[in-house]
């Protein structure tokens, strides 16, 4: 037996994973929001595309400054992940009131998240997109990863307070890189 879906829920079946952190910088103020909705683009050099909703202090900060850092958070941040996308930058020191530790990133001006597995940093690729999707195109200028981290559990989410924790690694032969 199958039963139509509705559209507004078609997103909860293909979300990608996995949630990630977008850290950026405003004349040295940092701030960090959560994010789920990005794409892989391109392998090499890498290209992410991202929807940043114009609501978000983000969306404003990272058209100004053409920058961001991708940080990945691993499932013992989830709490943490979750606070970070339920209050905004504009009035709010999310670095401070969250507990997160920004660090010098080497190519762009926002910072790395200390406690996240993983660090992309970014500069805007392309912004064609931006006045009709909010879609943001990004290509990855340096990366960083945490060498103890061996498959790490990565959050993904469902929406509506839905997540799912990864915690099994397979590996399949696949002409996929
Ligand atoms: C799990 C989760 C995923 C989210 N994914 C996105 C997303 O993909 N794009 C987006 O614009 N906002 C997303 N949000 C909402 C932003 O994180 C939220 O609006 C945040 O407060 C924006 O912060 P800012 O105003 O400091 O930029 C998500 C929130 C949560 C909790």
């Amino acid at each position: 037996m199958i039963k139509s879906l509705p559209l507004s829920e078609v997103y909860r079946l293909l979300e990608p994973g996995p949630v990630v952190l977008v850290a950026t910088a405003d004349k040295n103020k940092n701030n960090v929001m959560t994010m789920s909705w990005h794409t892989m683009m391109e392998f090499e050099p890498p290209l992410i595309g991202c929807v940043i909703s114009g609501r978000n202090h983000t969306f404003d900060t990272l058209l100004k400054t053409k920058e961001c850092v991708i940080g990945i958070p691993t499932a013992k941040m989830i709490d943490k992940v979750v606070k970070i996308g339920n209050c905004s930058g504009r009035d709010t020191d999310k670095f401070k009131k969250i507990g997160l530790t920004p660090l010098p990133a080497s190519r762009v001006k926002a910072p790395l998240v200390k406690e996240c597995y993983a660090n992309i940093e970014c500069k805007i690729s392309d912004a064609n997109l931006v006045g009709k999707y909010n879609f943001f195109i990004l290509k990855a200028v340096k990366a960083w990863i945490d060498p103890k981290a061996k498959n790490p559990k990565i959050i993904h989410h469902g929406g509506k307070g839905n997540f799912t924790i990864s915690d099994k690694a397979v590996k399949i032969a696949s002409k996929m890189k």
